[in-house]
């Protein structure tokens, strides 16, 4: 694997999710196979989850890893071609990725979605520099129209917990936020739940439907209570507006409706739903503190499954190098 963004880079999910749980039951299984192999994992944002699974998982497979946070302690990166460099950023991405390069076998990148330029975030206009530059494999940690994973590691929680006589009804639903956020985690979830065997909804306000790229024909359904209705696996995420309908408000919050927060009322709506989230969550937003504490929030199982995500994601590169 030479690059990793969408499930399509991984292939058949059934097979991706045996090689996952091969490795949690025995998540040393391969510690041999990283020898003298150097993973370089590239922070241009902050990040708790995934710097630590990622790391886990690269030292699972015996690489060494090298952690670097551009914005603490390397210079200041331009990455549009074409500046007069007389600003603060003293160094430009053509230059660095090539010299990163040399020192590692694969690289992974986490850059948010910028809210400038809306072609520049769905082009992937930074990761997209890496894998024409760097000439290693690629690998998003969440860049700026995806988190792929976040959504394998979702994916791999849903089938620990689905029922296994039917095909488990999956609701992914906008929830209220005070600040921008990009499309990154609904993005990937629904392009991987589209890809899974499961039945998949999103529910959002008008103005926040999803790209196409990534849903296909799939339209919201704007009711959310009637969408919750029968759901196995209640998906809570707040996204920013996608641009779809209103390009022009790419980027900015639409709503802060409270009333689509997931609480105990939301949840008794389904089929005693099991709670999902990527995290960080603010809670009494996003989700109630009742919602998130409960028996059915797998929050905490979705973040251990970052590490064996990662570590199916990390195998699969080596084994291509
Ligand atoms: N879910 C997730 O990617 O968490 P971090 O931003 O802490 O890495």
């Amino acid at each position: 694997m030479k690059q990793f963004l969408y499930p399509s880079h991984i292939g058949d999910l059934k097979t991706a999710l045996a090689e996952a749980f091969e490795i949690k039951h025995d998540r040393y299984k391969y510690e041999s196979l990283g020898h003298h192999k150097t993973a370089l994992l590239i922070f241009f944002n902050n990040s708790l989850r995934t710097r630590l699974s990622t790391q886990k998982a690269a030292l699972n497979l015996g690489m060494n890893v090298i952690v670097l946070d551009i914005n603490q302690g390397a210079w200041k990166l331009e990455t549009e071609r074409g500046v007069v460099m007389n600003g603060d950023k003293s160094e430009h991405l053509l230059e660095a990725v090539p010299v990163m390069s040399n020192y590692c076998d694969i690289i992974g990148v986490r850059t948010f979605a910028r809210f400038e330029n809306r072609t520049d975030d769905y082009t992937e206009q930074i990761l997209r520099q890496f894998i024409e530059h760097s000439g290693k494999p690629v690998f998003s940690m969440e860049s700026a129209t995806v988190h792929p994973l976040q959504a394998f590691a979702d994916l791999i929680t849903i089938e620990e917990h689905r029922a296994k006589n039917r095909r488990p009804r999956v609701v992914m639903t906008w929830a209220p936020h005070p600040k921008a956020l990009p499309q990154a985690v609904p993005n990937s979830f629904a392009q991987w739940m589209l890809a899974a065997d499961v039945d998949f909804v999103y529910t959002c306000p008008e103005g926040y439907e999803l790209d196409p790229q990534f849903v296909g024909d799939l339209k919201p359904i704007y009711n959310q209570k009637e969408a919750l209705k029968d759901a196995d696996f209640v998906y809570a995420k707040n996204w920013s507006c996608p641009g779809v309908t209103r390009p022009q408000e790419y980027g900015k919050v639409l709503s802060t409706d409270m009333s689509w927060m997931v609480d105990k009322a939301h949840m008794d709506l389904t089929n005693n739903a099991c709670f999902m989230h990527c995290l960080p969550v603010r809670r009494n937003m996003i989700v109630s503190d009742d919602v998130i504490e409960s028996p059915r929030s797998l929050v905490i199982a979705e973040a251990a499954n970052r590490e064996i995500s990662a570590t199916v994601v990390l195998k699969r590169m080596i084994e291509t190098l």
